[in-house]
């Protein structure tokens, strides 16, 4: 498989804003998602096979703290370890800045991703009750870098 992450850029965005919502269970309206890759303290990459578009991911950073803000694969991709390399990559990130953690929740009922967050190290710090439409409770993770 010849995956390559980049820097995502609008142009990626504009390719996938038709199935964002059916292939990347993405929430976002594109132009939110077109504010978050102009924010300067966001770094979002995507991952192509050839000139396809597979998978996604960004994280916000704030002073010495950067949080996951998403990552998904798209779906007909999933468990080729496509995620595993997007999150590499925002490791790395973060690696050569001056930051000293990551954060993240995630629905404690997403298991793929959980186990995606604790094969890179992350470790549960808290629970928020209810978070997700005052159903779901969402796991706090961190990992120290
Ligand atoms: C979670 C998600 C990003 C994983 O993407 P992926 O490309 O399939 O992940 P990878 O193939 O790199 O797998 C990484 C690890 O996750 C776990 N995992 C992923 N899919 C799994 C599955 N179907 N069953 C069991 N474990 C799974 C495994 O631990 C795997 O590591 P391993 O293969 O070395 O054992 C993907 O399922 C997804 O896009 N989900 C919807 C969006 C989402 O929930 N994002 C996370 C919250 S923001």
């Amino acid at each position: 498989m010849n995956l390559q992450i980049e820097q995502m850029n609008v142009e990626d965005l504009l390719k996938i804003s038709q199935i964002l919502y059916s292939d990347f269970d993405n929430f976002w309206t594109v132009e939110t998602f077109k504010q978050e890759l102009e924010n300067p303290n966001t770094y979002y990459v995507v991952a192509k096979i050839d000139s396809e578009i597979v998978g996604f991911g960004g994280i916000y950073q704030i002073l010495t703290e950067m949080q996951l803000n998403y990552i998904v694969t798209k779906k007909e991709k999933r468990n080729l370890g496509i995620a595993s390399q997007i999150l590499d990559n925002l490791i790395s990130f973060a690696n050569n800045k001056n930051i000293e953690y990551i954060t993240l929740e995630v629905n404690e009922k997403n298991t793929n991703a959980i186990k995606l967050y604790e094969k890179f190290g992350f470790k549960q710090i808290g629970l928020r009750k209810k978070y997700y439409n005052n159903i779901d409770n969402a796991i706090l993770m961190q990992k120290n870098i």
